[in-house]
């Protein structure tokens, strides 16, 4: 038995309750948002799907009580308002700060031993909002943006090379954002041979700049920010909690000294199982890629700072 709400039940966060209903990760998912018969609708909706696929999730939508959200093992946090084209996610900060905050004192209200994983942009500095406000230890509160970024990222790879996407390795770790992203190179692989072998440097600095930018990408193309993937990369690390599956997921964790760095949530390769962010992993990162953590630790702590003079910290 396993209960996971997803907060917010806007594009992003009814893809996720919909991935983990369809794949049967949980056997409870509640939706929730404030608006108005929002996540009721979106459940009655996927409710309906269940006798076509054969599933049975048990399924949840409420609106704004969170008494039924009470138990959860997981708890995703979706809120708040999305992108729209032109706009960086860090512009999000002044409206998403307040709602991000108040979610979570009613999730640790209702479920003290959850896992808590942050999806609301600006990610990084919501999760660091998160993790100070909730006071929980770093393995319970931690966010989602490497798993999407990296899945971005294979994705050039696998166009790039002509190449089956699941046979690509490769991670982002750094910031979720635009220009604090750090899709890493060297390590990246296609069938464990580096893909420096199959692309030129300069085929692998596109794909690198295709990756920085495949969310304002999508934005662009759709109006608003994409929702396939990141819903489906926050059901991904949900499993991975619940099965204990211990996939290494590059993923917005509070660091103690790790990379030289503390006082910051950031995203590094992370073991999840079910105690959620059981450990990072320190990896070798050649000089240039070193270089550019230390740049994008000092743009994602710039953004922390607007918490306090916004007066949510
Ligand atoms: C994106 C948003 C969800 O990258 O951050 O598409």
């Amino acid at each position: 038995m396993s209960k996971v709400t997803v907060v917010g039940a806007g594009n992003v966060g009814a893809t996720c309750a919909n991935v983990l209903a369809i794949k049967e990760t949980a056997s409870e998912v509640v939706l929730i948002d404030i608006k108005e018969g929002l996540a009721e609708g979106k459940i009655l909706d996927m409710f309906q799907t269940e006798t076509l696929l054969d599933i049975d999730t048990k399924l949840t939508g409420v609106t704004n009580d969170y008494s039924k959200t009470a138990g959860s093992d997981v708890v995703v946090i979706t809120s708040g308002i999305p992108r729209k084209p032109g706009m960086t996610r860090e512009e999000l900060i002044g409206t998403n700060a307040g709602i991000v905050k108040n979610v979570i004192e009613s999730v640790v209200k209702y479920s003290p031993d959850a896992i808590i994983l942050i999806v609301s942009n600006p990610m990084d500095t919501m999760t660091y909002l998160a993790a100070k406000a909730s006071g929980l230890p770093r393995n319970k509160v931690f966010g989602m943006g490497g798993a999407l970024d990296s899945s971005r990222f294979k994705c050039y790879l696998s166009k790039a090379i002509d190449a089956n996407i699941n046979e690509i390795e490769g991670m982002v770790i750094g910031g979720h954002g635009d220009t604090t992203m750090i899709p890493v190179t060297s390590r990246a692989t296609y069938k464990g041979i580096p893909v420096s072998e199959f692309l030129s440097a300069d085929q692998i600095k596109q794909v690198v700049a295709d990756t920085m930018v495949g969310g304002a990408t999508l934005t662009k193309l759709l109006g608003t920010s994409a929702w396939y993937a990141p819903g489906a990369a926050a059901a991904y690390v949900v499993e991975s909690i619940l099965k204990d599956q211990k996939k290494v997921i590059p993923s917005c964790v509070s660091l103690e000294g790790e990379y030289g760095q503390q006082d910051i949530c950031i995203g590094v390769p992370t073991v999840i199982g079910r105690n959620g962010a059981e450990k990072v992993l320190e990896i070798k990162l050649s000089d240039e890629e070193k270089k550019l953590f230390e740049e994008s630790a000092a743009a994602v702590r710039k953004t922390n700072s607007i918490l306090k003079e916004i007066g949510v910290l």
